[in-house]
């Protein structure tokens, strides 16, 4: 049986995690974080890509053909999770079951981060646990789509 495919997409200032506030995104770098997740991808008998950009345009261009190379997604926005519609509106182009991910505990933080335009659209969010936060999104994920 072939393994099924998911994509993490990284969204805007993901790219300098290691250089943004440790007390809510710890010490690692996107690097190091991918890492640890293609290892729990691993675990779970799942394939992983990764995709990161801090463009808005081209986020939604990879969820227009996001269907070509993957079985399922693992979305983690960054800032735009709590304002680009136009990010929610691909997604739901994209038509994949969707796991919302953040490192940081975004409902504990300041009020503006506790809106997300693409929660609606995906199975579940895991947020607060740092890089371990993937894993149990990843299992999640994996569930969703063995359906
Ligand atoms: C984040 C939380 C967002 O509010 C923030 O803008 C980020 C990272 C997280 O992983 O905790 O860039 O998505």
């Amino acid at each position: 049986m072939t393994r099924h495919r998911v994509s993490v997409l990284h969204g805007v200032n993901l790219d300098v995690l290691g250089r943004r506030p440790s007390a809510h995104y710890g010490h690692l770098g996107l690097t190091e974080l991918e890492v640890k997740v293609k290892h729990f991808a691993s675990e779970l008998d799942l394939d992983v890509a990764f995709f990161q950009t801090n463009h808005e345009g081209e986020y939604c261009e990879f969820l227009h053909r996001a269907g070509e190379g993957a079985d399922g997604l693992l979305l983690n926005p960054g800032a735009w999770t709590h304002y680009s519609w136009a990010i929610r509106d691909a997604l739901e182009v994209a038509a994949l079951p969707a796991v919302e991910v953040h490192l940081s505990a975004v409902d504990e933080r300041e009020e503006w981060r506790r809106a997300s335009v693409i929660r609606s659209l995906c199975l579940g969010a895991v947020q607060g646990k740092g890089p371990e936060g993937y894993r149990e999104a990843l299992e999640l994920l994996r569930r969703g789509i063995e359906g």
